[in-house]
């Protein structure tokens, strides 16, 4: 069963007097519990295609499914509520905020759900364990490793128990060893969790935790890798 429908996607931004269309004419279906991993040169369209299937933005034309749901379809309103549930989002900088520790960071989505104090705690936990973070739950974002901050990042993608993960460029800031061990977490994920994960990498031994590779270039899929 597919969780990832792309169609006929093109995306266009208006830069100046010019055009910009780093997505053109894109198909892809990603596999309910498929880890893909997303490859291209600089400018390809990676970020993009991440943004559309995530619902931060949307197709110029075409249309983006995901668990059964039209996501180029809905309204703000409903794409913030959407997103909160059925996404989770990892940065390749983190992007945790400074003041709130590692708990109080994880906690952040589940505050935009309607849901009981009990039962908020319990996925927090829940979450720092699954990144084997419980015993950090009370540190600062700034008190913690980059690897570290990388796995609160993915607890926050997953408290909500989205269906789908994305994650772009999550070991572009760590050292070898941190990436592997972000990458190793990333595959639990799918393999323990049953979530489908789309990734952008740069890194070829990164790509190896995959199920499949797609490359892009210049905002197509393509068979081949570029080596532009
Ligand atoms: N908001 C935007 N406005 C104008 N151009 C954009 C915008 N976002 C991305 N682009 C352009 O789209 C192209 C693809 O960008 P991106 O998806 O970030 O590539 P990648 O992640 O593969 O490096 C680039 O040429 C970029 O400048
Ligand atoms: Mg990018």
């Amino acid at each position: 069963m597919s969780l990832i429908e792309v169609r006929g996607v093109t995306k266009s931004f208006a830069s100046g007097s010019e055009t910009v269309t780093p997505l053109q004419a894109l198909d892809l279906t990603v596999a309910q519990g498929e880890f893909v991993c997303l490859m291209g040169p600089s400018g390809s369209g990676k970020t993009t295609l991440l943004h559309l299937l995530a619902g931060i933005d949307r197709p110029t034309a075409g249309t983006v499914h995901v668990a059964g749901v039209e996501v180029s379809a809905l309204s703000a309103n409903e794409l913030a509520r959407w997103r909160t549930r059925s996404v989770g989002y990892v940065f390749q900088q983190y992007n945790l905020i400074p003041v709130l520790t590692a708990y109080e960071n994880v906690e952040v989505p589940l505050l935009l759900l309607r849901m009981a104090a009990a039962d908020r705690r319990r996925r927090v936990a829940t979450a720092l364990a699954a990144v084997g973070l419980t015993d950090r739950a009370h540190h600062l974002p700034r008190q913690l490793s980059g690897g570290q901050q990388q796995r609160v990042a993915i607890a926050r993608a997953i408290v909500a128990d989205p269906a789908a993960v994305f994650a772009d460029e999550p070991t572009g800031n760590l050292d070898r060893v941190a990436a592997a061990a972000t990458v190793e977490l990333l595959r639990r994920l799918v393999r323990e969790f049953g979530k489908t994960l789309v990734m952008v990498t740069h890194d070829p031994i990164t790509a190896q935790a995959a199920d499949r590779v797609v490359h892009l270039d210049k905002g197509r899929i393509v068979a081949e890798p570029s080596h532009a």
